[in-house]
């Protein structure tokens, strides 16, 4: 669902531009939220737990449950519900820990 007129977001949200989400290009607009643009683009589940392997997504949306992890750029664990969306990002999704403890002890 997107808002598509709004007093305040007419003015901001008018601008496309694309992104990568497990290497599927998509559009957004600019000024949304990575998590906004998820959704807006049909995409509700961004990641699974690692502990349940339950679906994860948007939940409080304000940066405070953590539900809503992705991998962006190569950094992961990023919060997409408070990161702004900047064009030719390449999200991916949360499915499993990274390897960082293995990569510091193999190097
Ligand atoms: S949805 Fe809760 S931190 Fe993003």
């Amino acid at each position: 669902m997107e808002i598509k007129q709004h007093p305040i977001l007419e003015k901001t949200l008018q601008d496309d531009i694309y992104f990568y989400f497990n290497d599927k290009k998509m559009k957004a607009k600019k000024g949304q939220t990575v998590a906004g643009a998820l959704m807006a683009n049909g995409i509700l589940e961004f990641g699974r737990s690692r502990k349940l392997n339950q679906a994860r997504g948007l939940y409080c949306g304000v940066g405070r449950c953590m539900s809503c992890y992705v991998t962006i750029n190569n950094q992961y664990h990023i919060i997409s519900c408070t990161t702004l969306l900047e064009e030719g990002m390449k999200v991916y999704s949360n499915n499993s820990d990274p390897k960082v403890g293995r990569d510091v002890i193999e190097n």
